[in-house]
């Protein structure tokens, strides 16, 4: 089994917390949280049952196939909306040290190999009143997941797939950490936000969503995503807003 706590306590030098099947690990984050877990203690999972993706959705997360991790993070509130950025970029760069050709970020965190998502980033607040006393950086990699079964495979991908060769887990998320922990000393450089624009692959194309399309423009330093609608005006979209796609060879 390439996943296990003595393996994980080995190779990760951090607060860490194993679970065979958890229902979603960014829950049991914010709860080791409010016990009083340090920054950067971090929740890993061989299976979710309750995985939450964004807007709703359900994150498909089988036994012994996936990376589920979701790590305490305490940022200054004026850079929490940052958070997605890195953990995109994080999972971006563990898709090209693990030696994958093609990865992109489809706006504002989806990290996709061969045009389709092999991970997802979910960010959640954890308030006190108005302060926000912590981020639960939630991140679910498809490592081995088999979506032949599912209703996904159209749009989904895990990196064996993609490299066709076997992967570690436990040697994966040492790097996903590695790297996490780069961007987030990086949190507000300037650098960390032209890293994340410089990779996002739906700069230029058209996008639809909600009924709504366009040519996605720019982003701004917030994460926002700036698109000029087919009537010629400009729209501003935040992350939690809309889901947006890219058309296929729709370039503009
Ligand atoms: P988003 O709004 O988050 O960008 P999307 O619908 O544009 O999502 P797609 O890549 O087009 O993203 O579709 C993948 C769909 O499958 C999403 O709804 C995603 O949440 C869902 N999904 C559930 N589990 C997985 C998984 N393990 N890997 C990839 N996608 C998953
Ligand atoms: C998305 O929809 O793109 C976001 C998916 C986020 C999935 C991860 S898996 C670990 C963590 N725990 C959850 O319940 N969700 C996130």
């Amino acid at each position: 089994m390439d996943l296990s706590a003595e393996r994980l306590r080995e190779r990760l030098r951090r607060p860490l917390r194993y679970h065979e099947s958890v229902g979603s690990t960014n829950d049991l984050a914010k709860a080791w949280f409010l016990e009083g877990a340090p920054e950067g203690a971090v929740i890993i999972a061989n299976e979710q049952l309750r995985g939450r993706g964004r807007h709703g959705r359900t994150w498909h997360t089988p036994p012994n196939v996936a990376l589920a991790l979701s790590i305490i993070l305490c940022p200054p509130a004026s850079a929490a909306n940052r958070l997605t950025m890195l953990g995109a970029l994080a999972v971006y760069d563990l898709a090209i040290a693990a030696g994958c050709a093609q990865v992109g970020i489809k706006w504002p965190n989806d990290v996709q190999v061969n045009g389709k998502k092999v991970a997802g980033i979910l960010p959640e607040a954890v308030w006190q009143g108005s302060d926000l006393r912590a981020t639960i950086l939630g991140i679910g990699v498809n490592v081995r997941t088999d979506f032949a079964n599912t209703n996904l495979g159209d749009h989904a991908i895990s990196l064996e797939d993609a490299l066709d060769r076997r992967l570690d887990r436990a040697e994966l998320l040492q790097t996903l950490l590695e790297r996490l922990d780069y961007w987030y000393a990086r949190l507000s450089d300037e650098s960390t936000f032209q890293a994340w624009k410089g990779r996002l692959n739906m700069i230029g194309k058209r996008v639809t969503g909600n009924r709504r399309s366009g040519i996605a423009r720019d982003v701004t330093r917030d994460g926002n995503l700036i698109v000029v609608g087919d009537d010629g005006n400009q729209m501003t979209f935040e992350a939690g807003d809309i889901s947006l796609r890219a058309e296929p060879g729709a370039d503009a």
